[in-house]
């Protein structure tokens, strides 16, 4: 499988990097990228051909990844819909619609949409993937090859979830180092050295992560075995369920999702003015 990435920055690397980790050929990797410094880093760092512009010999490739930032994407639209044929498109640009760039690619048909997130750069991403009706199994077999090289996938069959997948994987990242700042500062201000209070915070996420996902227990029951009657955990969790932090966190999420459908409308708009 050839690909062409178009915007060459932190997701397209991390996904060039999964597809060499997972045996891909460089030879078989394109990538279009604007800037000077990052087209020299990636040609020196994973050996890819490398190109300024969009060209019909950039293109040419079995999939088209679109990893520049979500407004860039109507303009990138407009410059590739003549040089598309039978290319998978498929786009990680968080927010736009796989109806409203089919419409900027000319009602291109063979498009996928995906949602990563960030773990992706270490190869423990989520991504979320949606297809367009009407992709053959082949084609929707490539998209979900290049997302897994980054980790998990998972299909979604109904694009309005993308919103929900947007507030649960793809800012997840952020609600996790949130949480870890939270307990590192907690752990300074109970005496600990900032070495030990980073470690004691990563190390206990990292270890409750595995052994949640290890036992497959439900996550409350995990909770009441280490919340012994009169104990300490029960006394910590008390604290946080009166400041109401579980609640917050869902109503945090139910925000993140708002925005991310407002965020599609709002490019919707401007990719439309952008395309007349
Ligand atoms: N980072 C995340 O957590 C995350 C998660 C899910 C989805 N995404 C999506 O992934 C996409 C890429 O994100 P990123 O963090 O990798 O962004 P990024 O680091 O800014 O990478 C985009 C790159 O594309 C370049 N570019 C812009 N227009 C171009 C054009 N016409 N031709 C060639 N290259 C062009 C940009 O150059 P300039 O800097 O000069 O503009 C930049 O180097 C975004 O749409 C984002 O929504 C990101």
């Amino acid at each position: 499988m050839n690909i062409c990435f178009i915007g060459g920055g932190n997701m397209a690397a991390a996904l060039i990097d999964g597809l060499l980790h997972r045996g891909a050929d460089a030879a078989t990797l394109h990538v279009v990228e604007m800037r000077a410094e990052a087209r020299r880093d990636l040609q020196e760092r994973f050996g890819v051909a490398v190109f300024e512009r969009l060209s019909a010999a950039a293109v040419a490739a079995d999939v088209v990844v679109l990893a520049v930032k979500p407004q860039q994407l109507p303009g990138v639209a407009a410059q590739l819909r003549p040089l598309l044929n039978t290319q998978l498109v498929v786009s990680i640009a968080a927010g736009v619609r796989a109806a409203d760039l089919s419409r900027w690619l000319g009602d291109y048909p063979r498009l996928a949409r995906a949602m990563p997130n960030t773990p992706a750069r270490v190869g423990a991403g989520m991504s979320g993937l949606f297809a367009l009706p009407g992709l053959s199994e082949t084609e929707r077999q490539r998209a979900e090859t290049i997302l897994a090289a980054a980790g998990g996938v998972l299909w979604l069959d109904d694009e309005a979830q993308m919103d929900a997948i947007t507030a649960v994987s793809g800012s997840g990242p952020a609600y996790v180092f949130y949480f870890l700042q939270a307990m590192e500062e907690g752990a300074k201000a109970l005496g600990l050295d900032a070495a030990h209070a980073r470690r004691l915070g990563l190390e206990t996420f990292r270890g409750a992560c595995r052994l949640a996902a290890q036992s497959g227990e439900p996550f409350a029951e995990l909770r009441a075995q280490v919340t012994s009657k009169g104990g300490t955990t029960e006394r910590a969790l008390q604290v946080m369920e009166t400041a109401g932090v579980r609640r917050h966190i869902g109503e945090a999420m139910a925000a993140a999702a708002e925005r991310s459908r407002e965020l599609g409308d709002a490019l919707r708009t401007e990719g439309d003015s952008h395309a007349e």
